[in-house]
């Protein structure tokens, strides 16, 4: 996203306006979403599922807590080697037809179960079905090449890269041109600052765009 610094008359310089505010968790972490707020994060990505039927158990108590603080909400649902349809219809019905959730798909490797290319692709058409949407796609660019590279429907989606870099800039996969959140750290390695009060070191995104768009476009980028 562009910022405009207009400077008297003549010169228009653009420059590229990064926000660092979003965590992304799961039951794994313990969090005080009003520390967290405090510490100046607006955006929280939480696990909501996994496969065919689980559900992350401190997904719904969370929505409702960080709601409560003000704070922006994302869901995520882990894919695993199995029909994207049910995957789909499965995280839809835990995270609720609601639009000021940001959702987003989780395509990692995991052994033998890996979701592979057209069960992704499956997912992101079911999903857009159910909510007109399309998810984020997050992933490492390594690992995601193989998808984006391959696949005009998930090239589709926006990018959320996870590259734990000193560098500027992450990697992007094969077929992305750019990325919407990077998550730079996991809590332990990438760029400082890598932690967050009321959380402690965890996983945290920075976005592309300035915090006008972050707050209007959650949900809807
Ligand atoms: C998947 O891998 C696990 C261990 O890595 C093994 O126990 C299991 O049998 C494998 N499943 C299939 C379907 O290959
Ligand atoms: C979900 O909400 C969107 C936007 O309000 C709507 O267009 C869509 O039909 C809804 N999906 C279902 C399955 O009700
Ligand atoms: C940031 O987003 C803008 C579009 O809003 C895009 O043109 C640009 O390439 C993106 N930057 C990166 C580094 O992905």
């Amino acid at each position: 996203m562009k910022v405009l610094f207009i400077i008297v008359g003549c010169f228009v310089i653009q420059a590229n306006s990064i926000v660092n505010k979003v965590v992304d968790i799961s039951h794994w972490n313990k969090i005080n979403f009003k520390l967290a707020k405090e510490d100046g994060i607006l955006g929280v990505i939480h696990k909501a599922t996994q496969g065919l039927e689980y559900i992350d158990p401190t997904y719904r108590d969370r929505s409702k807590a960080a709601k409560k603080q003000g704070l922006l909400w994302g869901a995520y649902h882990f894919g695993v080697r199995a029909s994207g349809i049910y995957q789909a219809d499965h995280f839809f019905r835990a995270v609720g037809n609601r639009s000021d959730v940001l959702l987003a798909l989780d395509i990692e490797p995991n052994g033998n179960n890996t979701m592979t290319l057209g069960q992704a692709e499956e997912f992101v058409l079911a999903l857009v079905d159910l909510t007109h949407r399309h998810p984020i796609i997050y992933g490492s660019a390594s690992f995601l090449s193989s998808y984006l590279g391959e696949s005009v429907i998930l090239r589709r989606c926006n990018l959320w890269v996870a590259h734990y870099t000193y560098d500027s800039q992450p990697r992007l996969p094969r077929g992305a041109t750019s990325w919407l959140f990077w998550q730079y750290t996991d809590g332990v390695k990438g760029n400082k600052p890598r932690k967050v009060k009321g959380i402690g070191p965890c996983d945290r995104d920075k976005f592309n765009g300035t915090e006008q768009t972050l707050v209007n476009n959650w949900g809807h980028f």
